[in-house]
């Protein structure tokens, strides 16, 4: 299970909303994405499910049980690829079930599993300044999969990328989400990206963010960006986004 529940979740910072009642579910094993203007609380309604900043007012919840502290049930994943540097692919997976506590054998068994998920393999002894931007966000994905995540939270993880490796990346991280079966919430800049990825897409409003209006991607996978129901979705979902950047901008 991995059903996260936002509830009136608020946020300030020094007398200032920086979202402001916002009400989600992401059902389990259901991908969402989250659209929105810059600064309207993209990172900050990630920060606060992956329990690294608290609500000022309303709830988180992850199957029920209240998130307080760090949510060690999620796997999280940048707009940079924060690895160690001092540890190699392999060393950068295994941190996490290194904390865990977990056998050699074992983390060794998990983190080849990864490895090889993510089209890794003949890298695992490689450090991070050795790799290409693409395959470090794959070290990445990899080692926030490596913590068996219910929840996988991933903040503009391809923001970065040109866009080849980027389409790509979205191809991988569908078929790994399909074969594990977890929850995502994935903040993006990009409308074509969310109706490639998202069984639902999420568009805040400008700061404070709340949830101005929710699209359901019902379009079988694998999707076809081109196709007239996809480019009417990304028209409409282009329009909602559109008035909330122009508001953020103070041009409306
Ligand atoms: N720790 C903090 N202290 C004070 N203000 C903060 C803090 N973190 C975020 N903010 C403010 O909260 C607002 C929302 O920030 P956040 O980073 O969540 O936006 P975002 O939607 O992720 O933007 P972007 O699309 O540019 O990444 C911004 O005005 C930001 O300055
Ligand atoms: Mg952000």
């Amino acid at each position: 299970m991995g059903r996260l529940i936002l509830k009136g979740v608020t946020r300030k910072f020094n007398g200032f909303f920086a979202v402001s009642g916002v009400n989600l579910e992401v059902a389990d094993g259901e991908f969402v994405c989250l659209l929105g203007p810059s600064g309207c609380g993209k990172t900050t309604l990630l920060r606060m499910a992956a329990g690294l900043d608290a609500p000022t007012d309303g709830e988180l919840l992850l199957d029920d049980n209240k998130i307080e502290g760090v949510n060690k049930e999620c796997g999280f994943v940048f707009q940079e690829y924060v690895l160690f540097p001092w540890r190699t692919v392999k060393g950068n997976i295994e941190f996490g079930p290194e904390v865990k506590g977990m056998q050699k054998e074992e983390r060794e068994r998990i983190s080849q599993h990864y490895i090889d998920l993510v089209g890794l393999k003949g890298f695992e002894n490689h450090y991070p300044h050795e790799l290409s931007g693409g395959m470090k966000q794959r070290v990445g994905i990899a080692r926030a999969y490596a913590n068996n995540p219910k929840l996988l939270l991933m903040d503009e993880p391809f923001g970065a990328l040109d866009a080849q490796t980027r389409n790509l990346m979205q191809g991988e991280l569908l078929r790994i989400w399909e074969n594990e079966h977890i929850s995502a919430l994935f903040v993006t800049h990009s409308v074509d990206e969310a109706v490639y990825l998202a069984d639902r897409v999420v568009v805040l409003s400008a700061r404070p963010g709340t949830v101005k209006e929710i699209f359901d991607i019902t379009l079988p996978r694998p999707r076809v960006r081109t196709s007239p129901e996809a480019n009417a979705l990304r028209d409409a979902i282009l329009k909602s986004l559109g008035a909330e950047i122009k508001r953020a901008a103070g041009k409306v």
